[in-house]
């Protein structure tokens, strides 16, 4: 890449002070509960399968769309969150990581013809478009898309913070060109915030992977007669599906020749690269897994006055001999039989695939299958853990319990269907009757919107014309046409200028099959 003008320039070590969640005292978070999902569930149960994009064997050679010699999904992703990144204006706060690259303007700007030019960024949201949903913006799915590409080929973990928001239109152009000067690249790196030490260091760090196409750019790149060259990609380097220091032409410095360097400073300068956000995003805190993680909690009406308590628990890395779960009923009353024991499911494991730990697995153990009496329900919940070693812990988010609602919950005749090739939900919501009359129930389901980002569709569920209560319940049903991306649902009841709500979820993430039910 000759016509680049990388120097040789020492990069100034970073110091790297992440502030990281350790605990978290509020449950339901469906939102971390999530991050934590699209970061830590990258295969088996519960997968996301992000990593399915890119990792072929087990090298991240793989090119999801059609022969192209040299090209790699791994390498379209990082450089698709690098483009999305570079509109940021440090003055103004506006731009940054917020998913305005997937607007055909700003990939085919008229100001620099081709500086987005190739098919990359198309592709990158080809596949994560249908990843994100509610509570993880396109923006946040680039952002774990370059991580998840330099951490599994070979290169540093990327600390990774959620909470990034999708542009709902293109951004003012800012990408630096190749043909440009090096002052105009310093000062385009200036103004998204990194100094002339960190361009070159982040130019390097992006520049190990991939290559230049000659279709993008026919005066750099001369065409090819190989048929399975079709974009004519001259990679960066010898190793291009590989996150390595090396990178050649000599565009690599002194510094970076030491491979412990190279990979903390990446790490750095690549986590301030994807947290970088327009003005006004607040990010979490640096994700750090759930160790014992309730999933697809809920109350679900079984009929005839019985709720069932439905979920699991995913245990990280460890193997308890015994998980006990206990409740306490409405009225917050306990009683010794309100105790049963989880049960693995040996056929749940999930692989985080994290590269520096590669032998932690996950468990998975259901919650009981107990019947309890919708007078009595329950309000709370929490576990006692038996380990081998004969410890003993109890997992009650430091004595606050897990508690839920049981105003609304839906019954296990909610089912999704698919009529002429477009989803049906069929929703059956047992509302409590002794509070009072609702004064609005409605769905949220996930939808993408005409942008492509994800949004919620609400539909208002009228109220059924006989309304006999049954055990302390009515029950509210509708049908309809969703234009939904399926993730995650929502009955929510407002009632007395209070809302309730319950979520659950499907599709992809078909957690809980007695709420599944086709219909
Ligand atoms: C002055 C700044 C930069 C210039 C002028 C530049 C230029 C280019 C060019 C011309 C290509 C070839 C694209 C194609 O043929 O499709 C390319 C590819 C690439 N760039 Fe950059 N780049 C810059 C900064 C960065 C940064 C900061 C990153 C990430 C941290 C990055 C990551 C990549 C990657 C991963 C590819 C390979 C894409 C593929 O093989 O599909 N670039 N860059
Ligand atoms: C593909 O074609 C380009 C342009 O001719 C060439 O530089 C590159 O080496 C070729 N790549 C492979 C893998 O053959
Ligand atoms: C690249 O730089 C190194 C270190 O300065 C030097 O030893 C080497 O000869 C250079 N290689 C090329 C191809 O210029
Ligand atoms: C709902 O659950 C009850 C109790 O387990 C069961 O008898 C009934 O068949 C279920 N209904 C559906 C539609 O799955
Ligand atoms: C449910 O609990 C209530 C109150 O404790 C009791 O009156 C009722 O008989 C119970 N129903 C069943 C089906 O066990
Ligand atoms: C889905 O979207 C299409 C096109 O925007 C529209 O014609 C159709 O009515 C929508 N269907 C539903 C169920 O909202
Ligand atoms: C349901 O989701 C909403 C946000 O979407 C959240 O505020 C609420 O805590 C969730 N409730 C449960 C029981 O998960």
């Amino acid at each position: 890449m000759s016509t680049t003008p990388f120097g040789r320039i020492c990069i100034a070590t970073l110091i790297a002070s992440p502030a990281v969640v350790h605990a978290l005292n509020t449950w339901p978070n469906p939102f971390l509960d999530e991050l934590d999902s699209q970061l830590y569930d990258r295969q088996g149960y519960n997968g996301r399968n992000l990593p399915v994009g890119m990792l072929f064997g087990q090298d991240c050679s793989s090119f999801l769309f059609g022969p192209n010699a040299g090209r790699a999904n791994a390498a379209d992703w990082l450089r698709t969150a690098y483009h999305d990144m570079a509109t940021h204006n440090t003055m103004d706060g506006t731009g940054g990581l917020d998913a305005s690259i997937r607007f055909q303007a700003e990939q085919e700007r008229p100001e620099a013809p081709f500086q987005n030019a190739g098919d990359g960024f198309q592709n990158t949201f080809a596949f994560i478009a249908g990843l994100s949903n509610r509570y993880f913006s396109l923006a946040d799915n680039i952002a774990l898309a370059a991580v998840t590409a330099v951490e599994l080929c070979g290169g540093p973990k990327i600390p990774f913070r959620g909470g990034r928001v999708d542009a709902i239109e293109p951004n003012t152009p800012g990408v630096p060109e190749p043909q440009q000067s090096l002052e105009e690249h310093v000062s385009s790196f200036s103004r998204q915030g990194f100094t002339q030490e960190e361009m070159i260091g982040l130019i390097a760090c992006g520049h190990t992977f991939g290559g230049v196409q000659h279709v993008a750019f026919p005066d750099i790149v001369p065409p090819s007669d190989d048929p399975q060259n079709t974009s004519g990609n001259s990679r960066f380097d010898t190793t291009f599906t590989h996150f390595d220091n090396r990178i050649d032409n000599n565009v690599t410095m002194s510094k970076f020749a030491n491979p412990d360097v190279f990979r903390s400073t990446c790490a750095n300068l690549l986590a301030r690269m994807i947290d970088t956000v327009p003005g006004g995003v607040a990010l979490t805190n640096v994700l750090e897994p759930i160790k014992f993680k309730p999933v697809a909690v809920s109350l679900v009406w079984v009929g005839g006055g019985n709720i069932k308590l439905r979920g699991e628990v995913r245990v990280w890395n460890s193997a308890p001999s015994e998980i006990t779960m206990k409740w306490k009923a409405r009225d917050g009353s306990s009683s010794p039989s309100f105790s049963a024991p989880l049960v693995q499911n040996t056929d749940h494991t999930t692989d985080p695939l994290i590269p520096d730990s590669p032998t932690i697995t996950n468990r998975w153990y259901e919650f009981p299958d107990v019947l309890h009496n919708s007078t009595q329900s329950v309000s709370e919940f929490w576990f006692e853990v038996k380990n081998d070693d004969g410890s003993n812990k109890v997992e009650n988010l430091g004595g606050v319990g897990y508690h839920l609602q049981d105003v609304v919950m839906i019954t296990n005749n909610t089912c999704v269907g698919i009529d002429d090739g477009s989803l049906v939900l069929t929703v059956e919501a047992a509302i409590r009757a002794d509070l009072g009359q609702p004064s609005r129930v409605y769905v949220k389901a996930d939808e993408t919107d005409q942008t492509g980002r994800p949004n919620l569709k609400i539909v208002d569920i009228t109220a059924p014309l006989n309304r006999p209560t049954i055990a302390g319940y009515t029950l509210w049903g509708a049908t309809f046409g969703l234009n939904a991306t399926g993730a995650f649902y929502t009955v929510a009841v407002d009632i007395d200028g209070q809302t309730y709500e319950t979520n659950w979820s499907a599709g992809s993430l078909d957690l809980n099959p007695v709420l599944l039910n086709s219909c």
